[in-house]
């Protein structure tokens, strides 16, 4: 497939003489995309009813002459001010109840009935106009569900909602107060009227309500798309995409996923380095300008895999973003390496954000590809070269990888529900054995939790999945590969609590979790072989083998047959020398990368991504600081 660029346009920010400009500028930068009018809404309805959809015929009619294609957003992320006066109570109320007000964006409640038909008509009105448009390709439904915390609200139409989400649920308050434990405490209810949101509770609320709230908020971010998706293909015959984050997990995107047709995310590698990323100084000090060399490549490979194979970059960092604690300047270099990097992972297009700067509101010191005067920032002339080399590189597809990596969200919710340790997070649980398989030069695919077929895989690894799903444990009896599991490997029920008979419970194993323990962040515990136990681990009572033990003598590996399962969260060291071990029973090729350096394979080349701020030889090549390098397989 031949891979494609584009960039986030506002018409509604730039006096229309200027739009015609923009767009021959975009067409001979090399460009295809344009995605246009997710924050609109006040400007095509700026009073209830009045409709002003002239203005963007107007916009996508000049873009397409110029040769573009249009991603049409529909603007529900940005309710116009009416709104709250025709629905008062459709916004978000924050964990202390609060609402969260007008002023910014994303001031709604997922689960507000009358937004919910506001949006539908908003929706309906734009699908039905531009649905057959000849320069509309592609649809966004609203804008990065979930940004800024708002997927968890505790409002009067959340409470409704819930109340009725349990209901169908679990039929009666008994079968309810039976498997939340209410007997406990005294908590038990005796109707669906009676139970609350579980914030405002003295301690902590009963974590059996937290994770039915986790998953009910989910579903509601399920539904309200669903309601733009319906009405979108009744009249539309061109893909539906949303625009996901990096390290969001408040929301289950393989659901959402399952109703769209691509997936995308935004990647802003500086930021997330900054402001989301745990790691050493001493590592955000040495990629600063350049991103965390394994942090983008994870989302790729998990929308790939939300995606169902087919995903896109729908905002690309261009240069200082404004919404991270620090906002350094990119490297020369990396406007290009990661748009290559998504393409190496199957990325179909890759749209930077923005097109111009803006001079004023929340973003005016957020870079683009065009400075505010219209001037050529550093990021465009990266997007003119990407493009030409584009234009040179044979059309790209993706290959299968030989190692699976499970992901799954309601396991996020689980583990920071119940931590145990403070700082057990299960994002980085997974992320860290995703850089531990990629440090060894391996392509990895992450594949959801109810995966049935581990077939194409020489070796799958499901760390600290919760619960683990009826169809993957029948997968994992037929698989012929490796597999590791562990920690804390279906270690709850559905409705969260400890299974009886206990964890882990994998078949053929004959192994019982007797014991966990979590360790401060100064504490670990020695594997004799190398490498340590750190945040947390487990002893397991076992007939089974015993691959090696801690230095005070606990089961650390064990398996049976091909199935391992690991009793502890390794470091960087010991993750190396046991995925090594793994990898060359499973007859898969590894090679230690240096650091900074990594790689990936499409279906036909071999690329390598050198994110270091000095060069770097590797067999016998020279890859430039920020630099990309790529030879056919
Ligand atoms: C994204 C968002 C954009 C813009 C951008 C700035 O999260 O979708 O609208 O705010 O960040 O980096």
């Amino acid at each position: 497939m031949k891979r494609t660029l584009g960039v986030c346009y506002y018409p509604e920010h730039w006096p229309e003489p200027q739009w015609a400009e923009d767009a021959a500028r975009m067409a001979a930068l090399g460009l295809t995309w344009v995605r246009v009018g997710e924050f609109a809404w006040s400007r095509l309805e700026p009073t209830p009813g009045k409709l002003e959809f002239d203005w963007l015929d107007r916009a996508i009619e000049t873009l397409g002459r110029a040769g573009l294609k249009v991603v049409l957003g529909t603007p529900t992320a940005t309710p116009p001010r009416w709104m709250l006066d025709r629905h008062p109570d459709m916004l978000a109320h924050d964990r202390e109840g609060r609402p969260r007000g007008f002023g910014s964006r994303r001031h709604y409640d997922f689960a507000h009935e009358g937004y919910r038909a506001e949006c539908a008509r908003i929706v309906q009105l734009l699908a039905r106009r531009y649905g057959k448009n000849a320069h509309v390709a592609a649809w966004q439904t609203d804008n990065e569900y979930a940004c800024h915390g708002t997927v968890l609200s505790y409002s009067p139409a959340a409470l409704k909602a819930f109340r009725n989400w349990l209901a169908q649920r679990y039929q009666s308050p008994e079968a309810l107060n039976r498997a939340w434990g209410n007997v406990f405490w005294s908590m038990e209810y005796a109707g669906f009227d009676d139970v609350g949101l579980p914030n405002l509770t003295v301690t902590e609320a009963n974590p059996a309500h937290v994770m039915a709230f986790r998953h009910f908020a989910s579903d509601m971010v399920v539904e309200f798309n669903r309601v733009q998706t319906e009405i979108i293909r009744r009249h539309s015959p061109y893909p539906i995409a949303h625009n996901y984050m990096g390290q969001i997990t408040d929301f289950d995107h393989f659901a959402v996923g399952a109703d769209l047709d691509i997936a995308s995310w935004d990647a802003y590698p500086l930021g997330f380095l900054s402001d989301r990323l745990s790691a050493s100084p001493e590592h955000k000090r040495r990629f600063v300008r350049q991103g965390d060399p394994d942090f983008q490549a994870f989302h790729h490979d998990l929308y790939r895999a939300v995606g169902r194979g087919r995903w896109w970059i729908m905002e690309q960092q261009p240069g200082p973003v404004n919404w991270a604690p620090w906002n350094p300047d990119p490297l020369p270099g990396m406007a290009r390496l990661w748009a290559w990097e998504a393409f190496a992972h199957g990325a179909e297009a890759v749209c930077y954000f923005r097109w111009r700067q803006a001079p004023f509101a929340q973003e005016q010191m957020h870079a683009g590809l065009l400075r505010p005067d219209s001037v050529a920032a550093p990021a465009y002339g990266e997007a003119a070269q990407v493009a030409r080399e584009l234009a040179m590189m044979p059309d790209q597809n993706t290959t299968r990888a030989e190692v699976g990596l499970v992901f799954d969200y309601a396991s996020a919710w689980a583990w920071e529900t119940q931590p145990q340790g403070r700082d057990f997070s299960y994002f980085r649980l997974v992320f860290e054995t995703y850089r531990a398989l990629r440090r060894l030069g391996l392509n990895i695919d992450i594949l959801p939790p109810d995966c049935a077929d581990l077939s194409a895989y020489k070796l799958v690894l499901a760390p600290g999945v919760a619960t683990l799903s009826d169809g993957f444990l029948t997968a994992l009896t037929r698989h012929k590969g490796l597999s590791l599991l562990g920690p804390r490997t279906n270690a709850k029920t559905a409705d969260f609590a400890i299974p009886v008979p206990l964890p882990p419970n994998l078949p053929g194993l004959a192994a019982t979790v007797a014991r966990v323990e979590s360790l401060p962040p100064d504490v670990a515990v020695d594997l004799p072989l190398g490498g340590t136990f750190c945040h947390w681990r487990e002893k397991v009572e076992t007939t089974a083998k015993v691959v090696e033990t801690t230095a005070d003598s606990w089961p650390a590996l064990i398996r049976a047959d091909g199935l391992h399962y690991l009793a502890g969260w390794l470091d960087e060291a010991g993750f190396a020398r046991i995925l090594d071990a793994l990898c060359l029973e499973a007859g898969l090729e590894t090679e230690h990368l240096p650091e900074g350096l990594r790689r990936r394979d499409s279906a036909t080349h071999r690329f390598q991504f050198n994110y270091n701020s000095f060069a770097v030889e590797w067999h016998g090549r020279e890859i430039p600081a920020a630099g990309v390098d790529w030879q056919p397989l």
